[in-house]
């Protein structure tokens, strides 16, 4: 606790005197419409794939034709993707802060009187997030695939916007993957002597440029968030027909 405020303090008290709740308004608004739009395409198992383009919320498809599987697809998957944004440090400060209020911002008081952190169930499963960063990584591979095929009309090359949007989505989704602090301290952390040895120097070079997206790693988080959604909602608008898809060559 800083900036004067006393760690038994009630909720809300702070010396602040900027509008600090305007910070949490957005989070609250942005994460909660994911959310629930997210939740509703999961359980939704159609409008998933048009053409060469499948929803990113579904990939890789597993059992569509429902051979054991009698849900939709993508709760099969939805493991992957949630894990990681949920335990990602950075997300965790958001929700935290904004629907837990707790704290609900820097310097205000939360009104608790204890505090184990994450050191019991269900917060113990935050430290699992190195490990869903290894899956999103294997996620990245299956998206830049369907990313690929999308330019794949009848077996013939061909760019339609919904190429285009698919492959800005795995762009975006990998440079906020590349930018996680889990990979931050792989590429770079437990290292006594980066000039030592001759992988030491190569640790650090990608220690650099994991460092340098990671100084943007909560704007990545944003921008691929709403990114994955758009275009999950143009697989959707263009496969129950309520759009078509331009094709540019
Ligand atoms: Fe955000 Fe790893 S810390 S994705």
């Amino acid at each position: 606790m800083s900036a004067g405020v006393p760690a038994r303090s009630r909720f809300g008290a702070t010396l602040r005197r900027d509008a600090w709740w305007v910070e949490i308004l957005p989070v609250v608004v942005l994460l909660g419409l994911f959310g629930i739009y997210a939740t509703v395409r999961a359980f939704e198992g159609r409008y998933y794939e048009w053409g060469p383009y499948l929803s990113p919320f579904y990939s890789p498809l597993i059992d569509p034709e429902h051979r054991w599987w009698p849900f939709s697809p993508a709760l099969l998957i939805l493991v992957g993707p949630l894990g990681f944004r949920a335990t990602c440090y950075y997300y965790r400060k958001a929700y935290y802060r904004g629907f837990f209020l707790d704290p609900p911002a820097c310097a205000v008081g939360e009104g608790r009187r204890s505090y184990r952190g994450e050191t019991a169930f269900p917060f113990l499963l935050q430290n699992f997030h190195r490990f869903f960063l290894y899956l999103a990584i294997l996620f990245l591979a299956f998206l830049g695939y369907d990313a690929v095929v999308s330019y794949r009309f009848d077996g013939r090359f061909g760019v339609g916007v919904g190429s285009l949007v698919l492959t800005l989505n795995v762009v975006l989704l990998t440079l906020y993957t590349f930018s996680c602090h889990s990979l931050r301290h792989l590429a770079g952390g437990a290292v006594d002597c980066f000039s030592c040895s001759a992988s030491g120097r190569a640790r650090h070079r990608v220690w650099k440029w994991v460092t340098a997206l990671n100084e943007r790693h909560g704007l990545l988080a944003w921008i691929s968030l709403v990114a994955v959604a758009l275009a999950d909602l143009y697989v959707r608008s263009v496969a129950c027909g309520a759009i078509r898809d331009i094709r540019l060559f």
